[in-house]
């Protein structure tokens, strides 16, 4: 099965085409970074027209780079929510008019149940499984015993962790988005060199606001000297990692899951990705998607189309909303 797939519910215009859920034959990803890079963070009126800007240019791209046209594809899909309403807007109506205008099926994504999905891409990953879902706006704990069957087991009761990376960012000086640079920083930096707080919450809770707190007590005690970036970062790096990794493992231990994967944005970190694979050598299996299919993309709602699709009666009736 062919699927053409549309994701824009942020600050990315994407499309790809999937065969199957796992074999991507075209992936296109236009970011939008640089426009709000000035404003340190997503401004999502510009964001929409953006995307209305740019939905056509990448579509033919998709299309041209895979060698396929609109009139093999069998189904057609796009990402409803949760995200930026006017964003999602123009992924949606692009996805239902090819659909229309092609005479096939048109098919609603759930945008974290695609960041999921982003681990069967070129992967022989089946379910059941623990998954650790972080990214800008998420985090979860998310036991998946089948490919349309998930339970929430663990989530945050304040930041996301892309969220946090990107405020201590900030903090640090660094440019919107600041995860990725930060990342770069702390590999450099020593994770030892300032004990930084893990928050005393519940094994189904996440908190951040108190790490995020005493950074800003941590950067502002450098006030006036020169702050040692590459050792703030690196600290603030291991404590987040370690804290995500310990409570995903105590809750595969307790639902009794062997395979534990990582998805969303903050998945391209490298430290989670090292803590994550040195699980391996406790006897769990793991995965994490490929770091292009992290962050946000449009093959993985492909993927979901296929594994894990919105089901309803009449999909074209769908609309998209900003809140799960
Ligand atoms: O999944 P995503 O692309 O968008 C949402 O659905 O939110 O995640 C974006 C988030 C941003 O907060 C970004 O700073 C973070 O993922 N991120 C990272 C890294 N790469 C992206 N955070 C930490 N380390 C990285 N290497
Ligand atoms: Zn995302």
């Amino acid at each position: 099965m062919l699927i053409f797939a549309i994701e824009s519910s942020c600050d990315e215009t994407a499309c790809a085409i999937v065969k199957d859920g796992r074999e991507v034959l075209s992936n296109v990803v236009f970011s939008q970074i640089k426009t709000h890079q000035k404003f340190g963070g997503v401004v999502p009126e510009v964001a929409a027209r953006e995307h209305l800007d740019s939905i056509g240019v990448v579509i033919k791209e998709t299309f041209e780079q895979a060698a396929i046209s609109p009139k093999e594809i069998d189904a057609f899909a796009s990402t409803v929510g949760p995200g930026l309403v006017g964003c999602l807007l123009v992924g949606l109506n692009a996805a239902k008019t090819l659909s229309l205008v092609h005479n096939k099926p048109y098919i609603g994504v759930n945008h974290l149940q695609a960041h999921v999905c982003a681990n069967f891409i070129e992967s022989d990953l089946k379910p059941p499984f623990m998954c650790l879902l972080v990214s800008g706006g998420h985090t979860q704990v998310i036991r998946v015993e089948d490919y349309d069957k998930q339970e929430i087991v663990a989530s945050t009761i304040d930041d996301a962790v892309g969220e946090v990376y990107d405020k201590v960012a900030r903090l640090m000086g660094l440019p919107y988005p600041g995860g990725i640079m930060l990342d770069k920083l702390a590999q450099e930096g020593n994770p030892k060199a300032f004990s930084l707080p893990e928050a005393k919450v519940g094994e189904d809770e996440f908190s951040f606001s108190g790490l995020k707190t005493a950074l800003l007590r941590l950067t502002q005690s450098f006030k006036g000297k020169e702050m040692p970036i590459k050792d703030i970062c690196a600290s603030f790096q291991h404590r987040v990692s370690d804290t995500l990794i310990k409570k995903t493992v105590n809750l595969a231990d307790k639902y009794n899951y062997k395979t534990i994967i990582t998805a969303g944005g903050v998945a391209a970190n490298s430290e989670l990705r090292k803590k994550l694979a040195q699980l391996n050598d406790k006897g769990y299996i793991t995965y994490a998607p490929k770091m292009k299919y992290c962050t946000d993309n449009a093959a993985m709602v492909g993927s979901c189309a296929y594994f894990n699709p919105i089901k309803c009666a009449n999909s074209l009736e769908l609309e998209v909303f900003s809140r799960d």
